[in-house]
């Protein structure tokens, strides 16, 4: 590790971080998730724990090895996700990469479910708990709340709603519309929406993201800067 104090801006911070899909249980073989990859996260987890910081990364299933000097913990559905970030707190800062399945099946089937020679069942869901939201309630909400919106139109507008909704310091939004987008590939575009004022990056490979970001944290959570 780089030991000059102006290269490590996080040191002595605890920065949670949320990444990957989350899957959630239909039967014992089947489930529902999306297509995130876990890439923009695991890069800010990279990023931020070579400025310094005690990283834990909270990652859905995903196939990425763990960035140097993070701590991981691999979790499944939203509400493990939820259960692992409360045990994870406090933090200084939270950064909600994770595309957390909006929904889960009210009831998982304890055996596979059967085609028999009937109609297909029909899936009942419920809503997850939005982390993100709950954290920002939550009496040890960390000093700097920082969410992510994949959005596909009003990219804009939607993480604006988002921020104020979600009680979230900074939504980073990106669009996950065009062809090589940013779910899977390994460039993103992103919009840094806060209360105060917008900033758009380029689009850049996402460990530079990662690197972007981190820079801004930092700055936020009052590092000298370099
Ligand atoms: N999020 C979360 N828990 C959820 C859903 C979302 O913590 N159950 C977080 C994500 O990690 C992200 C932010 O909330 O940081 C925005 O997620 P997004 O899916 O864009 O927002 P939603 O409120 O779920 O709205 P949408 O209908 O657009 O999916
Ligand atoms: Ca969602």
């Amino acid at each position: 590790f780089d030991q000059d104090p102006a290269h490590r801006p996080l040191y002595g911070k605890h920065v949670l971080v949320t990444a990957g899909p989350t899957r959630e249980a239909i039967d014992p073989v089947r489930y529902l998730s999306n297509r995130s990859s876990g890439k923009q996260g695991f890069a800010i987890a990279a990023a931020a724990a070579a400025a310094g910081a005690r990283v834990t990364l909270v990652a859905g299933p995903v196939a990425l090895p763990t960035p140097l000097g993070v701590g991981r913990i691999d979790v499944e559905s939203a509400e493990d996700m939820q259960a692992a970030v409360r045990r994870a707190l406090p933090a200084d800062a939270a950064v909600m990469v994770a595309a957390v399945a909006d929904w889960r099946a009210k009831t998982i089937e304890h055996e596979k479910i059967k085609k028999h020679s009937s109609a297909p069942p029909a899936l009942i869901l419920e809503e997850n708990p939005d982390i993100l939201a709950w954290l920002a309630t939550h009496p040890d909400r960390p000093g700097l709340l920082v969410g992510f919106a994949a959005e596909t139109e009003n990219v804009l507008d939607n993480a604006k709603s988002k921020l104020q909704r979600k009680r979230a310091d900074w939504i980073v939004a990106n669009d996950v519309s065009e062809s090589g987008g940013a779910m899977d590939g390994d460039d993103n575009a992103v919009v840094i929406v806060a209360a105060d004022g917008v900033e758009r990056l380029d689009r850049m490979p996402k460990h530079q993201v990662g690197r972007e970001l981190v820079a801004r944290i930092a700055q936020a959570l009052g590092a000298p800067a370099e």
